[in-house]
Protein backbone atom coordinates (compact mmCIF):
# COMPACT_ATOMS: atom_id res chain seq x y z
CA UNK A 1 0.00 0.00 0.00
CA UNK A 2 0.74 3.59 -1.05
CA UNK A 3 3.40 4.93 2.34
CA UNK A 4 4.40 7.84 0.52
CA UNK A 5 2.46 11.21 -0.10
CA UNK A 6 -0.63 10.75 -2.23
CA UNK A 7 -0.14 12.39 -5.61
CA UNK A 8 -3.42 14.59 -5.31
CA UNK A 9 -5.59 15.33 -1.86
CA UNK A 10 -8.55 17.02 -3.30
CA UNK A 11 -11.05 14.54 -3.88
CA UNK A 12 -11.65 13.26 -0.60
CA UNK A 13 -14.00 15.13 1.32
CA UNK A 14 -12.49 14.26 4.80
CA UNK A 15 -15.13 13.93 7.43
CA UNK A 16 -15.64 16.55 10.37
CA UNK A 17 -12.36 17.99 9.06
CA UNK A 18 -11.21 21.43 8.20
CA UNK A 19 -10.71 20.27 4.71
CA UNK A 20 -8.67 23.52 3.63
CA UNK A 21 -6.57 23.85 6.23
CA UNK A 22 -5.79 19.91 6.52
CA UNK A 23 -4.86 19.67 2.76
CA UNK A 24 -2.52 23.12 2.77
CA UNK A 25 -0.63 20.99 5.94
CA UNK A 26 -1.30 17.73 5.78
CA UNK A 27 -0.92 15.42 8.75
CA UNK A 28 -0.41 11.81 7.20
CA UNK A 29 -0.46 8.37 8.78
CA UNK A 30 1.26 5.51 6.77
CA UNK A 31 1.38 2.12 9.46
CA UNK A 32 0.91 1.68 13.49
CA UNK A 33 2.25 -0.49 15.87
CA UNK A 34 1.29 -0.84 19.27
CA UNK A 35 1.50 2.61 21.54
CA UNK A 36 2.59 4.16 17.81
CA UNK A 37 1.65 5.78 14.51
CA UNK A 38 4.42 6.44 12.29
CA UNK A 39 3.77 9.44 9.71
CA UNK A 40 4.41 9.59 5.95
CA UNK A 41 8.18 11.09 7.09
CA UNK A 42 9.00 8.28 8.92
CA UNK A 43 8.18 10.20 12.48
CA UNK A 44 7.14 8.16 15.54
CA UNK A 45 4.01 9.94 16.44
CA UNK A 46 2.44 8.53 20.38
CA UNK A 47 -1.24 7.39 20.12
CA UNK A 48 -2.82 9.58 22.86
CA UNK A 49 -6.06 9.09 22.00
CA UNK A 50 -6.30 5.46 20.90
CA UNK A 51 -7.08 6.55 17.41
CA UNK A 52 -10.43 8.05 18.30
CA UNK A 53 -11.18 6.25 21.57
CA UNK A 54 -11.04 3.16 19.51
CA UNK A 55 -7.73 0.58 19.55
CA UNK A 56 -7.78 -0.50 23.42
CA UNK A 57 -5.58 -3.48 23.03
CA UNK A 58 -2.72 -1.15 20.54
CA UNK A 59 -2.39 -0.82 17.24
CA UNK A 60 -1.44 -4.34 15.31
CA UNK A 61 -2.12 -6.45 17.95
CA UNK A 62 -0.51 -10.13 16.31
CA UNK A 63 -3.61 -12.09 17.25
CA UNK A 64 -6.24 -9.71 15.64
CA UNK A 65 -4.24 -9.04 12.59
CA UNK A 66 -4.41 -12.93 12.07
CA UNK A 67 -8.07 -13.48 13.11
CA UNK A 68 -9.08 -10.98 10.18
CA UNK A 69 -6.70 -12.26 7.86
CA UNK A 70 -7.85 -15.60 8.31
CA UNK A 71 -11.38 -15.26 8.58
CA UNK A 72 -11.09 -12.96 5.51
CA UNK A 73 -9.53 -15.74 3.29
CA UNK A 74 -12.47 -18.39 4.49
CA UNK A 75 -15.68 -16.22 4.67
CA UNK A 76 -15.36 -12.74 2.90
CA UNK A 77 -19.09 -11.78 3.60
CA UNK A 78 -22.15 -13.53 4.28
CA UNK A 79 -25.95 -11.80 5.13
CA UNK A 80 -27.35 -12.32 8.52
CA UNK A 81 -30.81 -11.69 7.05
CA UNK A 82 -32.39 -15.16 7.24
CA UNK A 83 -28.72 -16.65 6.78
CA UNK A 84 -26.23 -16.82 9.67
CA UNK A 85 -22.67 -18.01 10.21
CA UNK A 86 -21.29 -19.44 13.11
CA UNK A 87 -18.83 -16.39 14.34
CA UNK A 88 -22.16 -14.02 14.45
CA UNK A 89 -23.46 -16.46 16.92
CA UNK A 90 -19.83 -17.05 18.78
CA UNK A 91 -19.22 -13.58 19.59
CA UNK A 92 -22.81 -12.95 20.51
CA UNK A 93 -22.27 -15.53 23.56
CA UNK A 94 -19.15 -14.07 24.69
CA UNK A 95 -20.12 -10.58 24.48
CA UNK A 96 -22.99 -11.57 27.03
CA UNK A 97 -20.08 -12.83 28.99
CA UNK A 98 -18.12 -10.59 28.62
CA UNK A 99 -20.96 -8.05 30.25
CA UNK A 100 -21.37 -10.33 33.01
CA UNK A 101 -24.56 -12.06 31.71
CA UNK A 102 -26.45 -8.20 32.80
CA UNK A 103 -27.94 -8.40 28.74
CA UNK A 104 -29.77 -11.37 27.32
CA UNK A 105 -29.25 -10.22 23.66
CA UNK A 106 -26.86 -8.17 21.06
CA UNK A 107 -27.83 -6.63 18.07
CA UNK A 108 -24.89 -6.06 15.34
CA UNK A 109 -24.53 -2.69 13.31
CA UNK A 110 -21.17 -0.93 11.43
CA UNK A 111 -20.69 1.83 13.73
CA UNK A 112 -21.89 3.95 17.04
CA UNK A 113 -23.96 6.35 14.41
CA UNK A 114 -26.00 2.80 13.70
CA UNK A 115 -25.87 1.38 16.95
CA UNK A 116 -27.60 4.58 18.71
CA UNK A 117 -30.50 4.99 15.65
CA UNK A 118 -30.62 0.97 16.73
CA UNK A 119 -31.34 1.38 20.12
CA UNK A 120 -33.74 4.67 19.51
CA UNK A 121 -35.88 2.36 17.04
CA UNK A 122 -35.40 -0.29 19.66
CA UNK A 123 -36.82 1.15 22.26
CA UNK A 124 -39.96 3.12 20.36
CA UNK A 125 -40.78 -0.57 18.61
CA UNK A 126 -40.13 -2.16 22.15
CA UNK A 127 -43.14 0.14 23.56
CA UNK A 128 -45.04 -0.36 20.74
CA UNK A 129 -45.13 -4.32 20.91
CA UNK A 130 -46.05 -3.61 24.60
CA UNK A 131 -49.05 -1.49 23.75
CA UNK A 132 -47.63 1.51 24.93
CA UNK A 133 -47.64 2.94 21.34
CA UNK A 134 -47.72 6.92 22.91
CA UNK A 135 -44.27 6.35 24.27
CA UNK A 136 -42.36 8.21 21.17
CA UNK A 137 -40.75 11.01 22.70
CA UNK A 138 -37.17 10.22 23.28
CA UNK A 139 -34.68 12.59 25.80
CA UNK A 140 -30.84 12.80 25.19
CA UNK A 141 -28.76 15.68 26.78
CA UNK A 142 -27.12 18.80 26.08
CA UNK A 143 -23.63 18.20 24.92
CA UNK A 144 -24.40 14.85 24.05
CA UNK A 145 -22.74 13.11 20.89
CA UNK A 146 -24.88 10.18 19.82
CA UNK A 147 -23.10 10.18 16.35
CA UNK A 148 -24.28 11.15 12.77
CA UNK A 149 -27.32 9.74 11.77
CA UNK A 150 -30.81 11.67 12.21
CA UNK A 151 -32.25 10.08 15.49
CA UNK A 152 -28.50 10.21 17.17
CA UNK A 153 -28.00 14.21 15.97
CA UNK A 154 -31.82 14.47 17.37
CA UNK A 155 -30.94 13.25 20.56
CA UNK A 156 -27.69 14.91 20.89
CA UNK A 157 -26.59 18.42 22.09
CA UNK A 158 -24.14 19.51 20.36
CA UNK A 159 -25.48 22.75 18.54
CA UNK A 160 -22.52 23.06 15.60
CA UNK A 161 -23.51 19.28 14.61
CA UNK A 162 -27.11 19.68 14.42
CA UNK A 163 -27.52 23.60 13.05
CA UNK A 164 -27.44 22.72 9.45
CA UNK A 165 -29.96 19.78 9.37
CA UNK A 166 -32.91 20.63 10.68
CA UNK A 167 -35.85 19.56 10.94
CA UNK A 168 -34.57 16.89 13.33
CA UNK A 169 -36.73 14.00 14.97
CA UNK A 170 -39.81 15.67 16.34
CA UNK A 171 -40.82 14.76 19.96
CA UNK A 172 -37.09 15.16 21.34
CA UNK A 173 -36.55 16.78 24.86
CA UNK A 174 -32.62 17.41 26.32
CA UNK A 175 -31.47 17.34 30.21
CA UNK A 176 -29.10 19.89 30.87
CA UNK A 177 -25.55 19.06 30.77
CA UNK A 178 -23.32 18.26 34.30
CA UNK A 179 -20.47 20.38 33.52
CA UNK A 180 -19.66 23.33 36.00
CA UNK A 181 -16.44 24.68 36.37
CA UNK A 182 -17.18 26.92 39.28
CA UNK A 183 -18.20 23.70 41.31
CA UNK A 184 -16.19 21.10 39.91
CA UNK A 185 -12.81 21.87 38.46
CA UNK A 186 -9.83 19.48 38.72
CA UNK A 187 -11.61 16.32 39.74
CA UNK A 188 -10.51 13.34 39.68
CA UNK A 189 -13.17 10.83 39.28
CA UNK A 190 -17.17 11.78 40.08
CA UNK A 191 -17.43 15.42 40.99
CA UNK A 192 -19.42 16.44 43.95
CA UNK A 193 -21.83 18.42 42.69
CA UNK A 194 -24.71 17.93 40.05
CA UNK A 195 -26.58 15.03 41.10
CA UNK A 196 -29.43 17.33 41.52
CA UNK A 197 -29.26 17.91 37.45
CA UNK A 198 -31.22 14.01 37.03
CA UNK A 199 -33.95 15.93 38.73
CA UNK A 200 -34.65 17.44 35.45
CA UNK A 201 -35.97 14.30 33.94
CA UNK A 202 -38.92 14.42 36.71
CA UNK A 203 -40.34 18.27 34.99
CA UNK A 204 -39.86 16.56 31.47
CA UNK A 205 -42.51 14.11 32.98
CA UNK A 206 -45.02 16.45 34.53
CA UNK A 207 -44.70 18.23 31.29
CA UNK A 208 -45.05 15.46 28.77
CA UNK A 209 -46.05 12.59 31.17
CA UNK A 210 -44.55 9.43 31.44
CA UNK A 211 -46.59 7.77 28.95
CA UNK A 212 -45.36 9.49 26.08
CA UNK A 213 -41.63 9.24 27.00
CA UNK A 214 -39.66 6.00 25.63
CA UNK A 215 -36.32 6.62 26.24
CA UNK A 216 -33.24 8.44 28.07
CA UNK A 217 -30.05 8.28 26.00
CA UNK A 218 -27.02 9.77 27.94
CA UNK A 219 -23.03 9.32 27.65
CA UNK A 220 -22.03 7.56 30.62
CA UNK A 221 -19.06 10.00 30.73
CA UNK A 222 -19.78 12.64 27.48
CA UNK A 223 -16.42 11.88 25.27
CA UNK A 224 -16.75 14.26 22.94
CA UNK A 225 -17.32 17.00 24.14
CA UNK A 226 -14.39 17.57 26.13
CA UNK A 227 -14.99 14.51 28.94
CA UNK A 228 -17.87 15.41 31.02
CA UNK A 229 -17.63 13.22 34.08
CA UNK A 230 -21.24 12.70 35.40
CA UNK A 231 -21.23 13.89 39.25
CA UNK A 232 -21.30 11.32 42.03
CA UNK A 233 -24.88 9.77 42.07
CA UNK A 234 -26.14 11.40 38.90
CA UNK A 235 -26.63 7.84 36.78
CA UNK A 236 -28.00 6.20 39.73
CA UNK A 237 -30.96 9.03 40.20
CA UNK A 238 -31.34 8.76 36.33
CA UNK A 239 -32.06 4.84 36.64
CA UNK A 240 -34.19 5.16 39.14
CA UNK A 241 -36.56 7.86 37.71
CA UNK A 242 -36.65 5.81 34.86
CA UNK A 243 -37.56 2.73 36.04
CA UNK A 244 -40.17 4.80 38.26
CA UNK A 245 -41.61 5.93 35.26
CA UNK A 246 -41.42 3.20 32.70
CA UNK A 247 -38.78 5.13 30.75
CA UNK A 248 -35.82 2.40 28.81
CA UNK A 249 -32.35 4.31 29.96
CA UNK A 250 -29.96 3.56 27.25
CA UNK A 251 -26.34 4.26 28.05
CA UNK A 252 -24.25 5.03 24.74
CA UNK A 253 -20.73 3.47 25.88
CA UNK A 254 -19.55 3.75 22.22
CA UNK A 255 -16.44 5.28 23.86
CA UNK A 256 -16.85 4.07 27.31
CA UNK A 257 -17.23 0.58 26.32
CA UNK A 258 -13.86 -1.91 26.26
CA UNK A 259 -12.30 -0.67 28.82
CA UNK A 260 -12.10 3.05 29.14
CA UNK A 261 -12.61 3.06 32.58
CA UNK A 262 -11.08 -0.21 33.51
CA UNK A 263 -13.71 -1.97 34.08
CA UNK A 264 -15.80 -3.86 30.77
CA UNK A 265 -18.41 -1.23 30.46
CA UNK A 266 -18.79 2.55 32.44
CA UNK A 267 -22.43 0.48 33.85
CA UNK A 268 -20.16 -1.20 35.69
CA UNK A 269 -18.14 1.42 36.54
CA UNK A 270 -21.19 3.21 38.26
CA UNK A 271 -22.64 -0.28 38.95
CA UNK A 272 -26.10 1.19 37.15
CA UNK A 273 -27.70 -1.13 34.81
CA UNK A 274 -28.98 0.24 31.16
CA UNK A 275 -31.95 -1.32 29.44
CA UNK A 276 -29.94 -0.57 26.06
CA UNK A 277 -26.49 -0.72 25.89
CA UNK A 278 -24.76 1.20 22.46
CA UNK A 279 -20.90 0.44 21.82
CA UNK A 280 -18.51 0.20 18.20
CA UNK A 281 -15.07 1.31 18.25
CA UNK A 282 -13.37 -0.79 20.93
CA UNK A 283 -15.48 -3.89 20.05
CA UNK A 284 -13.27 -4.28 17.79
CA UNK A 285 -10.15 -2.84 18.57
CA UNK A 286 -10.69 -0.49 15.47
CA UNK A 287 -9.79 -2.89 13.57
CA UNK A 288 -13.02 -3.85 11.38
CA UNK A 289 -15.89 -1.38 11.59
CA UNK A 290 -18.36 -2.80 14.18
CA UNK A 291 -21.17 -2.10 16.62
CA UNK A 292 -23.00 -3.51 19.15
CA UNK A 293 -26.79 -2.82 20.59
CA UNK A 294 -26.82 -4.85 24.02
CA UNK A 295 -30.06 -5.12 25.04
CA UNK A 296 -31.99 -6.31 28.24
CA UNK A 297 -33.37 -9.55 28.11
CA UNK A 298 -37.26 -8.87 28.79
CA UNK A 299 -36.94 -6.33 25.92
CA UNK A 300 -35.94 -8.72 23.11
CA UNK A 301 -38.59 -10.86 24.78
CA UNK A 302 -41.34 -8.72 24.04
CA UNK A 303 -40.77 -8.88 20.41
CA UNK A 304 -40.77 -12.54 20.24
CA UNK A 305 -44.29 -12.80 21.65
CA UNK A 306 -45.69 -11.30 17.75
CA UNK A 307 -47.35 -13.73 15.52
CA UNK A 308 -44.53 -15.49 13.76
CA UNK A 309 -42.15 -13.51 11.36
CA UNK A 310 -39.64 -11.07 11.20
CA UNK A 311 -39.72 -9.56 14.61
CA UNK A 312 -37.99 -6.53 14.25
CA UNK A 313 -38.12 -4.68 10.82
CA UNK A 314 -34.29 -3.02 11.12
CA UNK A 315 -30.76 -4.54 10.21
CA UNK A 316 -27.78 -3.88 7.93
CA UNK A 317 -26.31 -5.54 5.19
CA UNK A 318 -23.07 -5.73 7.28
CA UNK A 319 -24.78 -6.80 10.67
CA UNK A 320 -22.47 -9.42 11.65
CA UNK A 321 -20.14 -9.07 9.01
CA UNK A 322 -17.75 -12.11 9.04
CA UNK A 323 -14.28 -9.87 9.46
CA UNK A 324 -15.81 -7.90 11.79
CA UNK A 325 -17.02 -10.68 14.30
CA UNK A 326 -13.71 -12.37 13.94
CA UNK A 327 -11.90 -9.32 15.06
CA UNK A 328 -14.31 -8.41 18.09
CA UNK A 329 -13.70 -12.49 18.90
CA UNK A 330 -10.00 -11.74 18.98
CA UNK A 331 -10.25 -8.15 21.01
CA UNK A 332 -12.12 -10.49 23.25
CA UNK A 333 -9.63 -12.60 23.67
CA UNK A 334 -6.60 -10.84 23.90
CA UNK A 335 -8.70 -8.76 26.89
CA UNK A 336 -8.52 -12.18 28.61
CA UNK A 337 -5.30 -13.54 27.54
CA UNK A 338 -3.41 -9.82 28.90
CA UNK A 339 -5.58 -9.10 31.03
CA UNK A 340 -5.84 -5.77 29.64
CA UNK A 341 -9.00 -4.27 32.38
CA UNK A 342 -6.36 -4.94 35.50
CA UNK A 343 -3.63 -3.40 33.68
CA UNK A 344 -5.75 -0.58 32.87
CA UNK A 345 -6.83 -0.15 36.50
CA UNK A 346 -2.89 -0.43 37.57
CA UNK A 347 -2.43 2.38 35.22
CA UNK A 348 -5.38 4.49 36.68
CA UNK A 349 -3.03 6.29 39.25
CA UNK A 350 -0.16 7.33 37.88
CA UNK A 351 -2.17 8.38 34.96
CA UNK A 352 -4.23 10.52 36.99
CA UNK A 353 -1.11 11.98 39.10
CA UNK A 354 0.41 12.97 35.66
CA UNK A 355 -2.59 14.68 34.50
CA UNK A 356 -3.10 16.68 37.41
CA UNK A 357 0.58 17.33 37.79
CA UNK A 358 -0.53 20.09 34.84
CA UNK A 359 -2.09 22.22 37.27
CA UNK A 360 -0.62 25.54 36.52
CA UNK A 361 0.29 25.68 33.30
CA UNK A 362 -0.46 28.63 31.08
CA UNK A 363 -4.14 28.79 30.30
CA UNK A 364 -4.93 25.51 32.22
CA UNK A 365 -8.63 26.16 33.91
CA UNK A 366 -9.42 22.34 34.70
CA UNK A 367 -7.97 19.04 34.86
CA UNK A 368 -9.99 16.51 35.20
CA UNK A 369 -10.15 12.45 35.13
CA UNK A 370 -11.54 8.75 34.93
CA UNK A 371 -10.56 6.31 34.04
CA UNK A 372 -7.64 5.98 31.07
CA UNK A 373 -9.70 9.29 30.06
CA UNK A 374 -7.71 13.24 30.86
CA UNK A 375 -10.03 16.23 30.13
CA UNK A 376 -7.44 19.50 29.57
CA UNK A 377 -9.31 22.47 29.35
CA UNK A 378 -7.43 25.93 28.39
CA UNK A 379 -8.88 29.13 28.81
CA UNK A 380 -10.05 30.37 24.94
CA UNK A 381 -8.53 33.35 23.05
CA UNK A 382 -11.28 35.87 23.28
CA UNK A 383 -13.52 35.73 20.38
CA UNK A 384 -11.55 32.69 18.51
CA UNK A 385 -13.11 29.41 20.76
CA UNK A 386 -11.39 26.22 20.04
CA UNK A 387 -8.26 28.29 18.49
CA UNK A 388 -5.96 27.98 20.97
CA UNK A 389 -6.57 23.97 21.48
CA UNK A 390 -6.20 23.28 18.06
CA UNK A 391 -2.68 25.32 17.90
CA UNK A 392 -2.19 22.75 21.05
CA UNK A 393 -3.31 19.80 18.83
CA UNK A 394 -0.82 20.55 15.77
CA UNK A 395 2.28 21.56 18.22
CA UNK A 396 1.51 18.14 19.50
CA UNK A 397 1.80 16.20 16.53
CA UNK A 398 5.09 17.84 15.07
CA UNK A 399 6.00 17.03 18.61
CA UNK A 400 5.69 13.30 18.39
CA UNK A 401 2.17 12.96 20.13
CA UNK A 402 -1.51 12.20 19.05
CA UNK A 403 -4.12 14.45 21.13
CA UNK A 404 -7.65 15.16 20.38
CA UNK A 405 -9.28 18.46 20.71
CA UNK A 406 -12.43 19.68 20.82
CA UNK A 407 -13.54 23.27 21.47
CA UNK A 408 -10.58 24.43 23.75
CA UNK A 409 -10.32 21.07 25.18
CA UNK A 410 -8.10 18.38 24.79
CA UNK A 411 -9.14 15.20 25.73
CA UNK A 412 -6.83 12.55 25.88
CA UNK A 413 -7.76 8.55 26.06
CA UNK A 414 -4.25 6.03 25.36
CA UNK A 415 -5.04 2.76 24.34
CA UNK A 416 -5.41 0.80 27.26
CA UNK A 417 -1.68 -1.08 26.95
CA UNK A 418 -0.23 1.82 27.62
CA UNK A 419 2.82 1.46 30.13
CA UNK A 420 4.39 4.54 32.35
CA UNK A 421 6.81 5.40 29.90
CA UNK A 422 3.97 6.02 27.51
CA UNK A 423 2.82 8.03 29.91
CA UNK A 424 6.08 10.02 30.59
CA UNK A 425 6.57 10.61 27.09
CA UNK A 426 2.83 11.98 26.47
CA UNK A 427 2.85 14.15 29.59
CA UNK A 428 6.63 15.18 28.77
CA UNK A 429 5.47 16.54 25.58
CA UNK A 430 2.43 18.01 26.24
CA UNK A 431 3.71 20.22 29.19
CA UNK A 432 6.19 21.90 26.27
CA UNK A 433 3.32 22.36 23.77
CA UNK A 434 1.30 23.39 26.79
CA UNK A 435 3.94 26.15 27.58
CA UNK A 436 4.34 27.60 24.36
CA UNK A 437 0.69 27.81 23.67
CA UNK A 438 -0.60 31.36 21.94
C1 LIG B 1 -20.75 8.35 22.49
C2 LIG B 1 -20.70 8.18 21.01
N1 LIG B 1 -21.77 7.73 20.38
C3 LIG B 1 -21.77 7.53 19.05
C4 LIG B 1 -20.66 7.80 18.30
C5 LIG B 1 -20.68 7.60 16.82
O1 LIG B 1 -19.90 6.55 16.44
P1 LIG B 1 -19.45 6.38 14.90
O2 LIG B 1 -18.54 7.50 14.59
O3 LIG B 1 -18.81 5.02 14.88
O4 LIG B 1 -20.70 6.41 14.09
C6 LIG B 1 -19.50 8.27 18.93
C7 LIG B 1 -18.29 8.56 18.17
O5 LIG B 1 -17.32 9.10 18.65
C8 LIG B 1 -19.53 8.48 20.32
O6 LIG B 1 -18.46 8.97 20.98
Amino acid sequence: MNQSRPASMSSFWMPFTNNRDFKANPRLLVSAEGMYYKDVDGNSVLDGTAGLWCVPCGHAQPKIVSAVREMVGQLDFAPTFQMGHPAAFDLAEQLMEYAGHKFGHVFYTNSGSEAVDTALKMALAYHRARGEGTRTRLIGRERGYHGVGFGGLSVGGIGGNRKSFGPLLPGVDHLPHTHDLDKNAYTRGEPEYGTHLADELERLVTLHDASNIAAVIVEPVAGSTGVLIPPKGYLKRLRELCTKHGILLIFDEVITGFGRLATPFAADYFDVEPDLMTTAKGLTNGVIPMGAVFSKKHIHDAFMEAPAGIELFHGYTYSGHPVACAAAIATLEVFKEQNILAHAQEMQGYWEDAVHSLKGMPYVTDLRTIGLIAGIELESIPGKPGVRAFGAFKKAFADGVLIRTTGDIIALSPPLVLEKKHIDELFGKLATVLTHLD
